[in-house]
């Protein structure tokens, strides 16, 4: 049989990662949160100093990335997240890090990648598409919360309007924009819990195998 793919996409701290983690765990697929590629590459702009903007410079840091610099212990943060964001709108660098998700996709008996174009322009035949969402606020609370805890002291006000910028850039792109995919199912979380979110989630690859 084809190899099963799942696509789940969806704005910055959604809880997309953490949902497609525990599908591919729940059905024994591989795991791919794409968007540590382009938290790499930004990253590495950022060590050298570099203008995470530079087109040329990012495309360079796309060809050359190796396996040890997508390492998600050295790749949290919002510096790095927009970063990322901004290196992830310069086209060349997408067409790069491209085959490198399609041959994790690939992968028997499948896999789970998460991100913002998997059901668009990744893999536009994905088996099952989720799109998980929340509204911007409660997106802005979770990450707030979440830096809070890992011992940061981040300003409310300021983690909302970095919400807001990422996914004004993520959107308006003009190669892979964040978009609903047509057969997406759409997954608003922003009054549901983890695991009420998962079951859901669980349910409608279910329903597809
Ligand atoms: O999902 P995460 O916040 O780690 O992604 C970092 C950035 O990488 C996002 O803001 C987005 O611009 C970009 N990204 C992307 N396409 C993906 C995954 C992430 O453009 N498939």
């Amino acid at each position: 049989a084809d190899p099963l793919v799942i696509a789940v996409d969806g704005p910055a701290a959604s809880g997309k990662s953490t949902i497609a983690k525990a599908l591919a765990g729940r059905f024994g697929l591989a795991f791919l949160d794409t968007g540590l590629l382009y938290r790499a590459v930004g990253r590495k702009l950022l060590d050298c100093g570099l203008d995470p903007a530079d087109a040329e410079a990012a495309l360079k840091a796309a060809e050359t990335l190796q396996a040890s610099d997508v390492d998600e212990a050295k790749l949290t943060g919002d510096e790095t997240g927009q970063a990322g964001s901004k290196v992830a709108a310069v086209p060349s660098v997408r067409a790069v890090l491209l085959p490198f998700q399609r041959n994790v996709a690939r992968s028997a008996p499948g896999a789970v990648l998460a991100g913002r174009d998997v059901g668009t322009v990744i893999c536009p035949d994905a088996a099952v598409k989720l799109f998980i969402t929340a509204s911007v606020e409660e997106r802005a609370n979770r990450r707030f919360a979440e830096l809070h805890q890992r011992g940061a002291n981040p300003i409310r006000a300021q983690v909302l309007e970095d919400m807001i910028e990422r996914d004004r850039r993520d959107t308006s792109r003009s190669v892979a924009p964040l978009r609903v995919a047509d057969d997406a199912h759409v997954l608003d979380t922003t009054q549901l819990s983890l695991d009420a979110t998962l079951a859901a989630a669980a349910e409608l690859v279910r329903l597809s195998l």
